[in-house]
């Protein structure tokens, strides 16, 4: 299985931290932001990560990052998306990446208590299909929020003015090869992006979609400048990270 992680876009919501920085870079607590997902990559046992980024300091990444030696990686791959189009957009990037291989994609700006390797190995003995994890939150209309019936996803809404439930679908999406398919198919939403709910939905109508709560604390550090510090208390007092 391969890992992606995505630390593109415009930072907007934490202007002006990111008016001549990328987001992904800015300190949580003892790192930078982008630390966290790799690591938790790192710990679910996947040793080939592609990092896609954009926007202010693409560049800075390949001098931050190097070849994975702190991570304890033999080496790191880069991809640059060039526009603002979205969380789907940059995945599509890495299908020669991926080769026939599953992926496991987490938004560089997500940050989680507890490690998802068990989610991980399920999912890679899984046939086929996609696995989402599912947080309850206080304000699901920054989210994409999911309906789920009879334990299964039927919908998803992507920041919903009436959310049908209070369960974020947060930023770590499983799915199978058919993904980079799916992607080609889609059209850009009102914030003229390609929108990984569309891409979710698309697994859900086919019937493949599984889900899993997700277990301990996670943040969006990106979603409000009050997320971002509220982010860095929680690392700090959770102690994530705390094997290094
Ligand atoms: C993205 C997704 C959203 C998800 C969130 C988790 O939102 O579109 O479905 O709940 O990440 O962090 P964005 O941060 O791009 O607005």
């Amino acid at each position: 299985m391969k890992g992606i992680v995505l630390a593109g876009g415009l930072g907007t919501r934490l202007f002006p931290l990111t008016k001549i920085t990328n987001k992904h870079l800015l300190p949580i607590y003892n790192k930078p932001m982008i630390y966290y997902p790799i690591q938790t990559l790192v710990d679910a046992g996947i040793e080939d990560i592609m990092i896609v980024t954009g926007g202010n300091n693409a560049g800075d990444f390949l001098k931050l990052l190097g070849n994975g030696s702190e991570f304890g990686l033999k080496h790191l791959n880069f991809a640059y998306q060039a526009k603002e189009g979205g969380i789907a957009e940059a995945v599509g990037l890495c299908e020669y990446f991926a080769g026939h291989d599953k992926v496991i994609i987490i938004l560089g700006d997500n940050i989680l208590e507890n490690s998802i390797a068990g989610d991980v190995k399920r999912f890679e003995r899984q046939e086929g299909g996609a696995m989402i994890f599912l947080k309850k939150v206080k304000n699901p209309r920054e989210y994409g929020v999911a309906e789920v019936r009879d334990g299964r996803v039927i919908n998803i809404v992507e920041k919903p003015q009436n959310p049908a439930s209070d369960l974020a679908v947060i930023g770590v999406y499983m799915y199978d090869n058919r993904v980079f398919d799916i992607v080609k198919t889609l059209k850009p939403s009102k914030r003229n992006e390609l929108e990984i709910t569309d891409v979710n939905n698309a697994y859900i109508g086919g019937g493949q979609m599984s889900y899993s709560i997700l277990d301990g604390g996670w943040a969006d550090a990106g979603e409000s400048i009050d997320a971002y510090n509220d982010t860095i208390s929680f690392v700090r007092e959770r102690q994530v990270n705390k094997h290094d």
